[in-house]
């Protein structure tokens, strides 16, 4: 079953440009955005909706940050992320004009799946799965569902589920904007351009694995790593250390680069690897100074960044160029460099890649 592959986790780090152009099927050809693309009762339960809310675990919880930038700034809608574990405990104000969201690869998550339950107990019916497996608990209690097209994901670490909720979030986005008001025709032939461009645009990354197979040599004597990023990056980088932690066992935390001043710039030495996100985006600026103070520390550069990003390679300062700027759907190919990363200083260091010590692939325990 792995053909070519070593492991699960690298056959479904290649799967992407496939499991993205299954899942974005709905607008192949001329199809255009539409809210049934989210279920036949989807133009109801959208009607009047003032606030996003979702709630997730893990890597899925990441795919919500993201979200997040999208659709406050292009379907101007308010939106609240809460780890699904946090929010069914707390005390929170419930909102029946809120969509609730819910991501989740196994669709058997514990703690989403009670959520869920919660959320709807205080009167939210407005719900929505987006989720890898039809036939699912969590798909069987919304209102709406949205069944991404990874195909069985065996990694214990998510990847092509990953960046398939990416999509469907993008998805998202557009229905709301343009229920919204907010997408005219030319923003949205625009986007639509975009998307089904993606799977090529991530298959060009992945023909980056060489040289980060080099970089992840380096990197796996170290002990511990810093992901900076910032704006719908910073959730990127979140999700770059947790599958670096996960797989290579190696401590990672990530920051909102503008926090680096605010205490993690203390660790900053050259025992610090520090991997920076670094795209062509109007952050850039702010990001090239937070590079500055970490390299002013001694500590090592790793910055992935796009192509004409202007960022010099020097002693310590290692850059890897991204074959372009994606926009928006930026952060769906940032990802793959950091999965291959963390794949890469795994097998160097010899784990268990498929199943990392203490992990389960899907968590129905609280
Ligand atoms: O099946 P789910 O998406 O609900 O799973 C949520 C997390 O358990 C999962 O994403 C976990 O964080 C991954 N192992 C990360 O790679």
């Amino acid at each position: 079953e792995l053909g070519l592959f070593k492991h699960y986790m690298q056959k479904e780090i290649f799967e992407q440009p496939q499991a993205l152009a299954n899942t974005l099927e709905l607008i192949s050809g001329g199809a255009g955005i539409s809210p049934l693309h989210f279920g036949a009762r989807a133009p109801e339960v959208f009607d009047g909706v003032r606030r996003v809310l979702i709630l997730a675990c893990g890597t899925s919880y990441h795919a919500g940050l993201v979200a997040r930038y999208w659709i406050e700034s292009i379907a101007k809608i308010p939106v609240t992320v809460e780890i699904a574990s946090e929010y069914r405990y707390r005390d929170s104000v419930p909102d029946a004009d809120s969509l609730v969201v819910v991501i989740s690869q196994s669709g058997e998550t514990a703690d989403t799946l009670a959520a869920l339950k919660h959320a709807k107990a205080l009167g939210m019916d407005r719900t929505l799965a987006i989720c890898n497996v039809p036939e699912s608990a969590i798909v069987r209690e919304t209102a709406l569902r949205f069944i991404t097209r990874a195909g069985p994901e065996i990694g214990v670490a998510s990847t092509k589920a990953f960046t398939t909720q990416l999509a469907a979030f993008a998805l998202l986005t557009l229905a709301l904007a343009k229920l919204n008001g907010r997408l005219n025709d030319a923003d949205e032939e625009r986007h639509l351009t975009a998307l089904r461009h993606l799977p090529v645009a991530v298959q060009k990354v992945l023909e980056l694995e060489p040289e980060i197979e080099r970089w992840a040599q380096r990197f796996a004597s170290k002990e511990h790593a810093l992901f900076l990023g910032r704006g719908r990056h910073w959730p990127i980088a979140m999700e770059g250390a947790l599958k670096l932690k996960e797989v290579s066992y190696i401590h990672a935390e990530a920051y909102a680069a503008g926090e680096l001043k605010h205490g993690p710039l203390a660790l900053v030495d050259k025992n610090m690897p520090v991997i920076a996100i670094a795209p062509a985006d109007e952050l850039l600026e702010k990001l090239k100074s937070n590079l500055q103070e970490v390299r002013a520390r001694g500590g090592e550069l790793y910055v992935f960044a796009d192509a004409g990003s202007e960022i010099p390679e020097s002693e310590g300062v290692h850059i890897l160029h991204m074959p372009e700027h994606y926009g928006m759907l930026s952060p769906v190919l940032h990802v793959i460099p950091l999965q291959l990363l963390s794949y890469h200083a795994a097998l160097v260091k010899g784990t268990d890649v498929d199943k990392p010590r203490n992990l389960a692939k899907s968590v129905t325990v609280e």
